[in-house]
């Protein structure tokens, strides 16, 4: 199949939404990252999705919604809580996951009876919805796995030849995925952290429950969120996180450069001179975590297109934006966090030298 690129204005919004309701996938940016769109009510548009990414089945897509209006067209109840999140970050960057509507079939929820809705702020992602006219399911448009897309060509590397269209829509400003939080039981449950913060939906819920798995490698059940028991966001390339000084993650680097690894460094931008000729990328610019989250994947991308083996990336406090950022770079990293404790012997068995 030929994949077409296509900037998103009005004519292509209209053209991608053709594909949508003759059952085609489209991939479409959002502000967060991008995603691989389907009819939410079409069984076998939905199908195509979970081919196109090789995406386990019994992991439940996110459904895109242009207006809190059409909520109800996807969720059979918005409870209070839903209710005061919808009012205050919708649009943005944030999925609830809701008791879902009879006409949204099992292949979305991956056999749950709930329903994960989302309202994008982009605004030509709004434009697109619109012109679909129904509800979109789109999980992140990369190939299950690897890290999510948030340029056009990160969607055309993954996807090209297996997906008919991508609208390009540019670098998606968020960076990380949205933040998803089930109100379907007691307490709402933070099951994703994102750019809207426990801080933030605390300030509007009082009190939630994080879920454990956001920060550590456990074993999840599969009511809670099944997407958190798959490896994810992972490069090619291995990752490991420095809880460390910059001079003791150039250590680190010295002693995989010196055993035949070709290692790169993602750090704050104010310590490069520290860093000297060795490979590095700011990650972190001006000391703002939002630029950390919009960079994170893309840099992670660029770094496997470079050829780099090995990556050293800085830790970051989990206050705020850096809880969502710890999550995806603990995912990237298999959960390896290197310390000034960390001994050359163990460095050597992690790096496979
Ligand atoms: O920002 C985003 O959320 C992007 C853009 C494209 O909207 N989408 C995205 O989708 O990240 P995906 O499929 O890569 O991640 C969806 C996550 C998964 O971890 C999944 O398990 C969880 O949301 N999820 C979806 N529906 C759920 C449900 N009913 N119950 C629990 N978790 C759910
Ligand atoms: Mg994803």
């Amino acid at each position: 199949m030929k994949t077409e690129l296509l900037f998103l204005n009005e004519q292509t919004a209209q053209k991608g939404a053709e594909l949508i309701k003759s059952g085609e996938i489209v991939a479409m940016p959002t502000e967060t990252v991008y995603g691989l769109g389907a009819n939410a009510f079409n069984e076998a548009a939905v199908k195509k999705i979970f081919e196109a990414k090789g995406r386990p089945s019994d992991n439940p897509l996110i459904v895109h919604v242009a207006s809190k209006e059409q909520i109800c067209t996807v969720a059979s109840e918005i409870p209070p809580a839903a209710q005061l999140l919808i009012e205050k970050f919708m649009p943005g960057p944030i999925t609830v996951v809701l008791p879902k509507h009879k006409e949204i079939p099992y292949s979305v929820t991956g056999g749950l009876e709930t329903v994960g809705v989302r309202i994008p702020a982009h605004k030509q992602a709004q434009m697109f919805l619109e012109a679909c006219g129904c509800p979109v399911c789109a999980p992140s448009a990369n190939s299950s796995g690897k890290p999510s897309p948030t340029t056009a060509m990160h969607v055309f590397d993954d996807l090209n030849g297996k997906i008919p269209l991508i609208l390009d829509g540019g670098s998606c400003q968020g960076g990380i995925e949205s933040t998803v939080i089930s109100l379907c039981g007691e307490t709402p449950l933070l099951l994703r952290p994102g750019l809207i913060t426990v801080e933030m939906l605390e300030a509007v819920l009082g009190k939630i429950n994080v879920h454990p798995a956001i920060l550590k490698d456990e074993c999840v059940d599969k009511a809670a969120s099944p997407g958190m028991k798959y490896k994810h966001y992972s490069p090619k390339a291995r990752v490991l996180i420095v809880d460390a000084s910059i001079d003791c993650a150039c250590s680190f680097y010295d002693f995989a450069a010196k055993n035949g690894k070709k290692p790169i460094i993602l750090w704050n931008d104010d310590q490069r001179a520290q860093v000297g000729s060795r490979n590095f990328e700011a990650l972190i610019e001006n000391g703002d975590m939002l630029s950390a989250s919009k960079n994170l994947f893309a840099l992670l991308r660029k770094a496997d297109d470079q050829g780099f083996d090995t990556v050293f990336i800085t830790a970051v406090n989990q206050k705020d934006t850096g809880l969502s950022i710890m999550n995806r770079m603990l995912r990237a990293a298999a959960f390896t966090v290197l310390t000034e404790k960390t001994q050359a012997e163990q460095l050597k068995s992690i790096l496979g030298i």
